[in-house]
């Protein structure tokens, strides 16, 4: 596959969004969520439902933990983490629209807050089990983004962050998607492995596992039913989503007496 292939990436009707001159129109965050918020459950996405049949197999038991959903969207994440059980779950993203999705699901609204992963509107050291999925590759800085992650994490917080794996970002997919007919591709700030790794170290994780995914027949319906089953087979030699497994060290003095059993809040 060459840089010019087209081939899916976050939405599986593109046709013409990996080729030049085609009128792919490039969006900030803000502006291009906020365009696909409307559709961004429904549309068919291989990439989300390899990410999630991988990273389920790796989360925790999340019974008695305190969960935050970095880069929630409209709620995904925060949904499963629900439905397995955890004590709290807040979301925090910094689109209203992909906000506004996930608030109507009753079970969300009151767990949602609009902020930046890098200024996170939550006190420190309150939570067990941090997702961050698909979310850092828009984020500029790592290494802030990774403190602050650090910073309300509880010693011994298994933090997960998945995205678009960079060996796949190197052959031309991208994040992409289609409204109203014309195709828009959301900026996005492509981290090294070994950098968000070394980062993460640094920010007092050790990492826990590291795991290249890769589409396969259970994504395969997906490409049928966008009309592209043809790309499929190439898909599937590409590693298509990164997924990264932290934990917390539990460092002397990390812990905040008194905070460890209450249940997470947002700070505003
Ligand atoms: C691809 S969507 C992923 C949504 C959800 N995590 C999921 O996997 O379905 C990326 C989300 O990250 C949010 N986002 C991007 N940069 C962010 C930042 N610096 N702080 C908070 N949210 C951010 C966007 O608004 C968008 O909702």
């Amino acid at each position: 596959m060459t840089r010019s292939a087209v081939i899916p990436g976050l939405h599986d009707r593109v046709s013409e969004l990996f080729q030049a001159g085609t009128g792919t129109r490039r969006v900030s965050v803000r502006e291009g969520y906020g365009l696909w918020a409307s559709s961004y459950d429904s549309d068919p996405n291989p990439l989300l439902a390899l990410e999630e049949r991988e990273l389920e197999l790796l989360l925790p038991g999340t019974r008695h933990k305190d969960a935050i959903d970095l880069g929630c969207g409209t709620g995904r994440w925060m949904r499963k983490l629900l439905s397995r059980g955890v004590r709290s779950v807040v979301g925090v993203d910094l689109t209203p629209q992909m906000l506004a999705r996930a608030a109507q699901d009753g079970r969300l609204g009151r767990r949602l807050v609009q902020g930046d992963c890098l200024a996170l509107p939550f006190r420190s050291h309150g939570a067990d089990v941090i997702v961050c999925s698909f979310t850092l590759g828009h984020v500029p800085d790592v290494v802030a983004a990774a403190h602050e992650i650090a910073r309300v994490a509880r010693p011994e917080a298994e933090v997960f962050i998945s995205d678009l794996h960079p060996e796949a970002q190197a052959n031309g997919w991208r994040c992409a998607f289609r409204c109203e007919g014309r195709s828009f591709e959301i900026g996005g700030h492509p981290h090294a492995r070994a950098h968000v790794h070394e980062t993460f170290r640094s920010a007092g994780f050790r990492l826990r596992r590291s795991l290249d995914a890769f589409i396969g027949e259970p994504e395969r319906h997906i490409f049928v039913r966008g009309g592209k089953d043809a790309w499929f087979e190439a898909a599937k030699t590409v590693p298509a989503v990164a997924v990264e497994h932290f934990i917390l060290d539990a460092r002397p003095g990390a812990r905040v007496r008194g905070n460890r059993r209450r249940p997470l809040h947002c700070a505003c």
